[in-house]
This record gives C-alpha cells, sequence and structure tokens, in this order.
C-alpha cells in the first residue's frame, strides 16, 4: 500500500484510507489492484521476458480494462527496471528531473516499488507517493513531478495511454523544488 511524505515538514502519511483521501484532495488517482492473482514465479519478479509481460497484461486485463474506460485510455503496455536493466542507474537520473506531460501519466505497480515526487498545490509543496505492488497512480496532465526507484532498485508497472506519443516529458524548471529537495 502506498505512503506519502511531504517533502516540506516531513510529514509522513499512511494508511490506505488516509492515503487515498490525501491523493484525492490532490487530483491524483489511487486504486490498489490484488497481485496475488499473479502466478508465484510473476510474483515479485522484476526481471521478466516479452511472454511474461504479456502474461501480466492478460491477468489484470479485466482492471485494465476498467481504468481505460473509466479515464479513456488506449494501449497499454508493460515495463521491467531491475538490476539487469542496461545503464539502469543512467537511465534513472534522466527520469529524476521534474518535467510534465501533455496526457496523464498512468502507472499500476505489479512487482518491485517506486516512488513518485508530485508537486502539489502551492502551500503544500512536493510530496512523494512511495508505491509498492498492487498500488495504482494516475498523475495528472501538467502535473510537474518525477518518478525514481526505491532501495530494492526494481519494478514491474502496466502504463495506460491515452497516446503513446502524448507521454513526452516536458522539462519543468522549478526554483521551489531545488529548495524542498
Ligand atoms: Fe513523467
Amino acid at each position: 500500500m502506498a505512503n506519502i511524505r511531504i517533502r516540506n515538514t516531513g510529514e509522513r502519511i499512511e494508511g490506505h484510507e488516509n492515503v487515498a483521501k490525501f491523493l484525492e484532495e490532490q487530483g491524483v488517482l489511487y486504486e490498489h489492484w490484488d497481485t496475488n492473482k499473479l502466478p508465484e514465479d510473476l510474483r515479485g519478479n522484476c526481471q521478466i521476458n516479452d511472454e511474461q509481460k504479456a502474461q501480466v497484461l492478460s491477468i489484470f486485463e479485466d482492471e485494465i480494462k476498467s481504468l481505460a474506460e473509466r479515464n479513456g485510455y488506449h494501449k497499454w503496455d508493460v515495463v521491467a527496471l531491475s538490476e539487469v536493466t542496461p545503464n539502469l542507474e543512467e537511465l534513472l537520473k534522466k527520469f529524476e528531473q521534474v518535467h510534465v506531460h501533455t496526457e496523464d501519466e498512468v502507472r499500476a505497480i505489479t512487482a518491485g516499488n517506486g516512488i513518485f515526487v508530485i508537486k502539489g498545490s502551492e502551500e503544500l509543496g512536493y510530496f512523494d507517493v512511495e508505491l509498492s505492488a498492487g498500488d495504482v497512480i494516475s498523475v495528472p496532465v501538467d502535473t510537474p513531478h518525477f518518478f525514481t526507484l526505491r532501495e530494492d532498485r526494481q519494478v514491474v508497472a502496466v502504463r495506460l495511454f491515452i497516446d503513446p506519443s502524448g507521454w513526452v516529458a516536458h522539462p519543468f524548471q522549478d526554483p521551489q523544488f531545488v529548495e524542498t529537495k
């Protein structure tokens, strides 16, 4: 289940109801999928091949279609990052820059962990959403954010798009972020 850390104050928000309420107030969609649906060899496994990625999509087909219908997403895929990913650290450095997109950024974590750092309301500033397997999040269009891994340095996530070409990162220069990092 996701937890929140407010960067300005160090305050933490934990527990499904509190996290869900906080994210709703910030306009961030949050839901949970049951990763116990995954067969044992895929549970917690972030070093997966294309066949296994297809298996993940088929196991969560109902959840994906429900989310897609509710929010107008048309395409989806699976991304896996782990120590076997070439140039993982370089890739993460590229990720760890505040940016915006012209459409929502939707991620359903099916194994491993991740963090979305998101810009909240003006008075709140940036907050971290610490995600683990089963957590589903949609960062709204035009909301400054970035994604990175947690201590385990691995993740598998289903990504949903309105149009994958809309998922281009536009850098967002924000002095406030530097101050609160
Ligand atoms: Fe992004």
